[in-house]
């Protein structure tokens, strides 16, 4: 057998079209993803693949290498002699192989490549390449490196498992009836009131022709901190409309949940009368995506719950069993009252929550999903639903706290009856900025409710990442170098 394939490889190195004179190698062997080739069963045929070596193991006849080309975790064992002599092939560089796939007489893997022809097509550096052959570096020390840390094994995974569970998230909603609106990222408005905001204008002065207003689009334009109010807009013709794309919020924090740019999933569901309705979506969202991912990422998902949170996949998978569990604000604050001694930050009705309570309601909820409802009136922003209750006044607003990461998901019924709407802008002072808003509550309004859910946070509590900047391939964050 090995005469033979020594054989074939002499006879395929050159082709015999001789472009031009010079030595090439051309193959009709048909290209195919690492990943096709691990599962294909017609082995003895002949295929071609294009990926990077992950590791070169030379014996005294052959030489064995692993290539990955990003489709799968798994890379492919490529048998080649070691005559061939490559120059080049190292941990690291780029390849292109011809071969025979046949059976692998290890029990390691179900096939391998017999190589019939090697063409080393971007070399790598060993001794200067950041990463190590046989290492398995952490995912702090990858982060330093945003240009190459797609070519770790654990990077790629996550990128793969990220790709997945954007589909997962569109298939929730696509199979729930909801219509996907692309909400704009440049806005004038700043939903959440908080001033977080990042301003867009040209970077030239050209454009400031007019002296009297200087803005590019007339007002100052912000990129979106949330597209809630878009949704809301669609939400007045739609039953259920979502959005699912890039937010942005100058907050100037270095926390391991907090990017400057994340991904946020929204959803604005009509004739919804109930905090219940918008859980149930909340719940089913979560369950039916991580359920997705389990399954389609089995491999991907397998690596994090092994190498970098073990006990991970026990957690998600209590998560999952378990019916998430519901307290009110109120509720909420007379349990973190009777463990004050525990919170840096001393906790009182009226007050936000802040991480470490979060991540202790979690923990006294038996670390199942916890729902929070019915916020202090005041620490809402404007478009929450008013409680009108006494004395405690609260809105009808909820957050999903979730094991390891705290606040999930935050989001509320909408004030839909217009008087309420119009006094609670007067007070502060937004009635002219939200005319039009107010006019939605003119014509044909209903009871609607919404929420946001920050993307990278999923995945942080789906994959156990302790760092939100591990899930995202190029994380922006306040004094965080921009690639
Ligand atoms: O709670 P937030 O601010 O809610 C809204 O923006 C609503 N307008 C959404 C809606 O009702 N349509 O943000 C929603 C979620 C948070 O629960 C959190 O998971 C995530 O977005 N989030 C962030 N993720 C990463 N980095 C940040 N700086 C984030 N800020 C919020």
């Amino acid at each position: 057998m090995l005469t033979l394939l020594r054989r074939a490889v002499s006879a395929s190195r050159l082709c015999p079209c001789a472009a031009g004179g010079t030595q090439h190698y051309c193959s009709s062997a048909k290209k195919i993803r690492i990943r096709d080739a691990l599962t294909r069963l017609d082995t003895g045929s002949s295929i071609r693949i294009q990926g990077w070596v992950r590791s070169v193991r030379s014996q005294k006849n052959h030489l064995f290498l692993h290539v990955s080309d990003g489709s799968s975790l798994q890379p492919l064992q490529v048998v080649a002699n070691s005559d061939l002599n490559i120059r080049g092939l190292t941990f690291g560089c780029a390849v292109d192989i011809t071969g025979s796939l046949e059976k692998s007489p290890s029990q390691k893997q179900r096939v391998e490549l017999q190589a019939q022809n090697v063409e080393v097509v971007g070399e790598c550096s060993p001794v200067d390449f950041p990463f190590k052959i046989k290492e398995r570096h952490s995912l702090e020390y990858i982060r330093q490196f945003p240009h190459l840390r797609c070519r770790t094994n654990a990077f790629s995974s996550l990128l793969r498992i990220r790709s997945e569970a954007t589909a997962a998230t569109h298939s929730y909603f696509r199979d729930n009836g909801f219509v996907q609106i692309h909400t704009p990222i440049i806005t004038s408005n700043d939903c959440e009131g908080a001033g977080e905001l990042f301003q867009v204008e040209p970077s030239g002065n050209e454009h400031s022709l007019d002296k009297e207003n200087p803005h590019f689009f007339s007002v100052p334009a912000y990129l979106t901190v949330s597209g809630q109010l878009h949704l809301e807009v669609m939400a007045g013709a739609f039953p259920a409309v979502y959005t699912f794309g890039p937010t942005f919020r100058a907050e100037n924090s270095q926390s391991r949940r907090h990017l400057a740019e994340f991904y946020m999933v929204e959803a604005e569901i009509s004739f919804i009368e109930s905090l219940e309705d918008l859980m149930k979506v909340m719940e089913d969202l979560f369950k039916a995506s991580t359920e997705h991912l389990l399954s389609q990422c089995a491999e991907d998902v397998g690596l994090f719950h092994k190498f970098i949170s073990p006990g991970q996949r026990e957690k998600v998978d209590l998560m999952l069993k378990s019916s998430f569990n519901v307290i009110s604000y109120t509720e909420a604050i007379d349990i973190l009252s009777r463990n004050s001694e525990q919170f840096t930050f001393k906790t009182e009705w009226g007050c936000d929550l802040q991480t470490e309570h979060e991540k202790f309601l979690v923990k006294h909820c038996g670390n199942v999903p916890v729902f929070v409802t019915d916020y202090p009136y005041d620490l809402k922003p404007f478009y929450a639903r008013d409680n009108q209750d006494q004395p405690r006044h609260t809105a009808a607003a909820v957050d999903l706290l979730v094991p390891g990461v705290g606040e999930l998901c935050g989001g509320s019924l909408r004030e839909e009856r217009l008087e309420l709407l119009k006094t609670r802008l007067a007070q502060a002072g937004l009635e002219d900025t939200y005319a039009w808003y107010l006019q939605l509550r003119q014509f044909g309004s209903v009871p609607h409710g919404g929420f946001g859910m920050g993307f990278e946070r999923y995945l942080q509590c789906v994959l156990g990442v302790d760092n939100i900047k591990d899930t995202v391939p190029f994380a922006r964050s306040s004094r965080s170098c921009l690639l």
